[in-house]
């Protein structure tokens, strides 16, 4: 792991890192502060257009946050960062108190406890619903010896419970590849689940579903909530109001306004550069 021991710590909170890291491979996040992630001042240039400008915000543990924006505001690219797959030119991104994640590679940020579900699904179409969860759930990812590998009742029960969560027990041996687009989406974020993240982003996940696949979706981030971190950007208005509870607005990669759905729509800013009134 190229991480270092923390010795700035976040500076939202003004706290003293406690500058362990848990003794596995994967340090736990030191979430005593109730903040599980800590982006700070994050400024990314594109051939010096800033996507992200002076970019914070933090989320609480176990919260719920829909983020929202403009196309082109860096909601995104946002993501890239907490991941690890874009570096900042400046700023800082903490997970918990103690895990620098700008010191960690996208497969580490992963291990660390942070899972992503991008937009297209990518779900092994030729393997069943339960297969897919339980490739997921294998660190070893050689698909030939995971399947043939015998599952303990523990690893059997939490696809199970998995399965339950995303809806999809009644379709455990259907072909992935059979699914509706609406259910390839959950079995995705069933497969995230597999490796317990701490957090889960999840960038426009109602995109091309239909409106009660919409509102399955919607049921399922909400059922996510606690257990863990889950931070949704969306364009689909309905939708984000139907699940939200903060709500930040980005613009130009930057915070422009942020707190209750009817908050942020009555902001006058908000309602200017993002709802077109
Ligand atoms: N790899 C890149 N190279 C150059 N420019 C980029 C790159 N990634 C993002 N950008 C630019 O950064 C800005 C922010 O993009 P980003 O994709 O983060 O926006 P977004 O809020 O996710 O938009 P949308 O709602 O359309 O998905 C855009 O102007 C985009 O063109
Ligand atoms: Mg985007």
């Amino acid at each position: 792991m190229s991480a270092t021991a923390a010795t700035s710590g976040p500076i939202g909170l003004r706290i003293k890192p406690t500058g362990k890291r848990g003794s596995t491979n994967t340090p736990n996040p030191d979430l005593s502060h109730n903040i599980i992630l800590y982006v700070e001042g994050i400024t990314k240039s594109f051939d010096g257009f800033k996507a992200l400008n002076d970019l914070s915000l933090y989320i609480e543990t176990g919260e719920l946050r829909c983020i929202i924006g403009p196309n082109g505001a860096g909601k995104t690219t946002m993501m890239d960062v907490i991941t690890g797959k874009t570096r900042p030119d400046t700023g800082s991104v903490w997970f918990g108190q103690n895990i620098d994640l700008l010191g960690l590679t996208e497969p580490e940020i992963a291990q660390a406890g942070i899972g992503r579900k991008f937009q297209k699904p990518t779900v092994f179409g030729e393997h069943t619903v339960f297969e897919n969860l339980e490739l997921a759930m294998a660190s070893d990812k050689s698909v030939w010896k995971v399947l043939f590998a015998k599952l303990t009742a523990a690893q059997r029960d939490r696809i199970h419970e998995v399965l339950g969560i995303i809806g999809l027990s009644e379709h455990l041996n259907a072909a992935a590849g059979a699914l509706s687009h609406g259910q390839k989406q959950w079995l995705e974020i069933g497969m995230l689940m597999m490796q317990d993240p701490l957090v889960l982003l999840v960038d426009e996940p109602v995109a091309g579903m239909t409106p009660q696949e919409t509102e399955r979706t919607a049921e399922l981030l909400i059922s996510l909530e606690g257990k863990h971190s889950v931070v949704v950007v969306e364009h689909d208005m309905n939708f984000v109001r139907s699940i939200a509870r903060k709500v930040t607005v980005l613009h130009e990669g930057h915070v422009l306004a942020e707190g209750s759905m009817d908050e942020v729509q009555n902001n006058p800013q908000v309602k200017t550069v993002y709802l077109g009134e």
